[in-house]
Order: C-alpha cells, then sequence, then structure tokens
C-alpha cells in the first residue's frame, strides 16, 4: 500500500521524513514475520504501527490482539498470555485459553511490553524463540504460531542497565526497531494536526471549528510538546469546547499551554525554526539593554544620585524567562510598554529607538520582507507600514 493511502486509511497526520521512514519500515516488514520493537515517547502515535503492519501482513485474516501489559495485574499476567489449566490456582474453575493461543496465525501486540514482570519475561523469550509455550499449570508444551510487535516509552537499555528487563528478551524483541519522533522534532506537523483535531472536535461538539491567528501558530509550534500528539489533541479539545470566539490568538492559547519549565522551553525547530527563536533571543536581548539604557537617562536626569536598578539582573533570568516573557508576551503595538508605571517619564525618544531597533532587524531577518516580519513582531502588515513611516526608515 502506498504512503498516502496508509495515512488516509489510519487517520495519519503529518509529513515528516522520520515519520514517513516509521511507516514505510512498517510496511516493508509486515510480509516477513519478524518481532518488531516500536520506541517513542508517550503519546507519539505509536500503536498505530502494529495495526498498520497486522492488515499489510499475510496474517491479516487472523486474529489481531492488542494487550496492554501494563494494565494487567502482576499476578495474573501468565494466565492472561499464556492460559491456565483448571484449578491451578485459587479460582481457576475452567481451564482458559490465553492469548498466545487465541491469537495463533495472527499478531499479538504488546503494548508497554517493559511492565513485564521478569519472570513473565522468560515465558516471553521462550514463546518467541521457539514457538511454544506452556499453560499455568500445566507441564505440556504447547505450540503457536503469533507474530509479537512490542511496545514502550521506557528507555530499555536503561532498564536493562537497572536490572529490570531482560537482555536476551530485549534483542530478540527489537529485531525490527522502529521509533517514533516526538512531537517537538516534527514542527512541521503541529499545526496540520492541530487543524484536523479542531475539524474533529467542531464535528463532535456540533460548533464551527477553531482557527489560530499566525502569532499562535508560532507558539504552538516552537512549544516543547512534552506529552505529544496526546497533549496536543486533549489542549485542541479544550479549546474547542470552552471558547466562545472560534479565533484564538496568542493570550487565549498561552492560557491552555502548561506553564513547568520543561514545557516552556523552546523546542529546537529544524530549518528556520532554529534561526527565528535564537534571533528573537537577540532581539530582545537588545531590547532589554535599550531599556536598560532608557532607566539610566531618566535618573540622570532626574538628577537622581541613585545607581540604575537592572530590570533583568542576569543573562540567565533573560534566557530562562524568553518564551513567557519576551517571545510571547512583548507586543510593540500594545501600550504594554509606555503604561509600565515605572517608565511614567520614559523618554519618547529612546522608546523610538527600541521600536526601530526591533523593526530593522526583523525586517533584515526576513530579508526586507514585510509580511514575516510583521508576523514576527506581533504586529500587523499595516501597522508595521506605518512606524516605518514614523520612523522615517530608509529600508
Ligand atoms: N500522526 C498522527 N495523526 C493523527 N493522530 C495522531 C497521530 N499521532 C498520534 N495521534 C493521536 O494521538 C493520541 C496518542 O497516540 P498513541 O495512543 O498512539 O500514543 P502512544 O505513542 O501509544 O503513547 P503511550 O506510550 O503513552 O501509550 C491518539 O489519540 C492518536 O490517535
Ligand atoms: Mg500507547
Amino acid at each position: 500500500m502506498e504512503l498516502r493511502s496508509i495515512k488516509q486509511r489510519f487517520d495519519i497526520i503529518g509529513d515528516n521524513p522520520v515519520l514517513d521512514r516509521a511507516l514505510e519500515i512498517a510496511v516493508q516488514v509486515a510480509s516477513t514475520d519478524l518481532s518488531v520493537l516500536i520506541t517513542g515517547e508517550s503519546g507519539v502515535g505509536k500503536e498505530v504501527i502494529p495495526q498498520i503492519i497486522h492488515i499489510n501482513s499475510p496474517r491479516k485474516h487472523n486474529q489481531y490482539i492488542a494487550v496492554n501489559c501494563g494494565a494487567i495485574p502482576e499476578g495474573t499476567i501468565d494466565s492472561e498470555l499464556f492460559g491456565h489449566e483448571k484449578g491451578s490456582f485459587t479460582g481457576a474453575f475452567e481451564t482458559r485459553k490465553g492469548y498466545f493461543e487465541v491469537a495463533d496465525g495472527g499478531t499479538l501486540f504488546l503494548d508497554e511490553v517493559a511492565e513485564l514482570p521478569l519472570s513473565t519475561q522468560v515465558r516471553l523469550l521462550r514463546v518467541i524463540q521457539s514457538g511454544e509455550f506452556i499453560k499455568v499449570g500445566s507441564s505440556k508444551a504447547q505450540k503457536t504460531d503469533v507474530r509479537v510487535i512490542a511496545a514502550t516509552n521506557v528507555n530499555l537499555p536503561r532498564a536493562i542497565r537497572a536490572g529490570k528487563f531482560r537482555e536476551d528478551l530485549y534483542y530478540r524483541l527489537n529485531t525490527v526497531p522502529i521509533t517514533v519522533p516526538p512531537l517537538r522534532e516534527r514542527p512541521g506537523d503541529v499545526h496540520l494536526l492541530f487543524k484536523k483535531f479542531a475539524l474533529d472536535f467542531a464535528d463532535k461538539y456540533n460548533m464551527p471549528a477553531i482557527r489560530l491567528t499566525p502569532e499562535a501558530v508560532i507558539l504552538l509550534e516552537s512549544f516543547r510538546w512534552p506529552g505529544n500528539v496526546r497533549q496536543l489533541k486533549s489542549i485542541a479539545e479544550q479549546i474547542s469546547v470552552i471558547e466562545h470566539n472560534r479565533i484564538i490568538g496568542l493570550d487565549i492559547l498561552k492560557k491552555y499551554l502548561p506553564k513547568d519549565s520543561s514545557s516552556q522551553l523552546p523546542a529546537r525547530i529544524e530549518g528556520h525554526g532554529a534561526d527565528y527563536l535564537t534571533d528573537r533571543d537577540i532581539i530582545f536581548k537588545v531590547l532589554y539593554q535599550l531599556r536598560q539604557e532608557i532607566e539610566e537617562l531618566k535618573q540622570r536626569l532626574n538628577h537622581e544620585t541613585a545607581a540604575p536598578t537592572s530590570r533583568i539582573s542576569s543573562n540567565q533570568e533573560l534566557s530562562g524567562n524568553i518564551e513567557e516573557t519576551a517571545v510571547v508576551d512583548y507586543d510593540p503595538d500594545s501600550e504594554d510598554v509606555e503604561s509600565n508605571p515605572t517608565d511614567e517619564n520614559e523618554s519618547p525618544l529612546s522608546l523610538q529607538k527600541v521600536n526601530e531597533e526591533l523593526i530593522i532587524k526583523a525586517l533584515e531577518k526576513h530579508n526586507g520582507k514585510r509580511k514575516p516580519a510583521s508576523i514576527e513582531l506581533g504586529i500587523s502588515e499595516r501597522t508595521l507600514y506605518r512606524k516605518i513611516k514614523e520612523l522615517n526608515l530608509d529600508l
């Protein structure tokens, strides 16, 4: 099956090459019986991969069973996977088939495989290697023909070092490794996914779909997404349900993004994105330096003897809050700068210099193109045009 039709069939959004590669490998190995280990952070979209493999394999007319190993109590997991004989433990009133028996000829997806107890890992290794298993309470080995696909968001080499996962099982499962990349490494997919979820929820709740302003898209794409696609989906749902205004700007979006430091760290964006953040960093450093100069000038004008206090005490503070205070909040068009109580006597000339610096830097970065520069500055293209005229910038 072609990649595009796979995506359509399984409702997969995105055109990131690393994700595409993962899907391609899934299709390629589908026809074999090799074990597959799918790794990736929580919420990246691992669960669809074993389905793709099964559907594209000669086993597609037989059973596909997905088992969440983390959700089954340790005491019953062997019985669930391998079955048990009548009377083998208290409550075993009947002989019961396990998933390895039921899925004979089909595919068994062991999700959260790192959660399996070590004793179960031994049994699992045996069935993968020899196709044989023994029911709990039995002494007779049975044959089965099951293709095993496993997934985990746990770092298995680390779990092996900690003595929680068997190394031999790891190598056996990892015959074909498939890694699904985290969302922060595919920023180009973020808005595509958001738009898809916005449409889905509009449909589900019978409301018009929400849309993001260009500034909100920039924030969405530079956010770190520690919970990956699952987190993005949940935020799209919350906004779809709660907000009356269907156009979502920066301030509204910010309310829904967690404030904890790991989420706020800007994601590294490939291509233009990394430059974008670095340049912004520089622009806002210039801004703060200029503000400091303004403070000094103000104090000198007022014949004050006390040393001027800096608004930013260190670079660390500046970079630590860059997402929160500078990149996101600053709007040269807003009244914020002027209305700050400490800036009552601020020299209009210095403020003009600040604006000028910002505008020049943004325009330089975008080769004089006003539209992207205005988006970066958080003002409309028309306002930028006016500012250029007002400031008499020879551009
Ligand atoms: N590329 C995508 N296109 C559309 N929806 C996606 C995509 N990737 C993930 N999703 C959706 O995001 C949610 C989380 O994905 P999934 O359950 O596969 O995560 P996971 O990798 O298995 O995470 P965990 O390790 O926590 O189990 C699901 O609702 C899934 O449908
Ligand atoms: Mg999962």
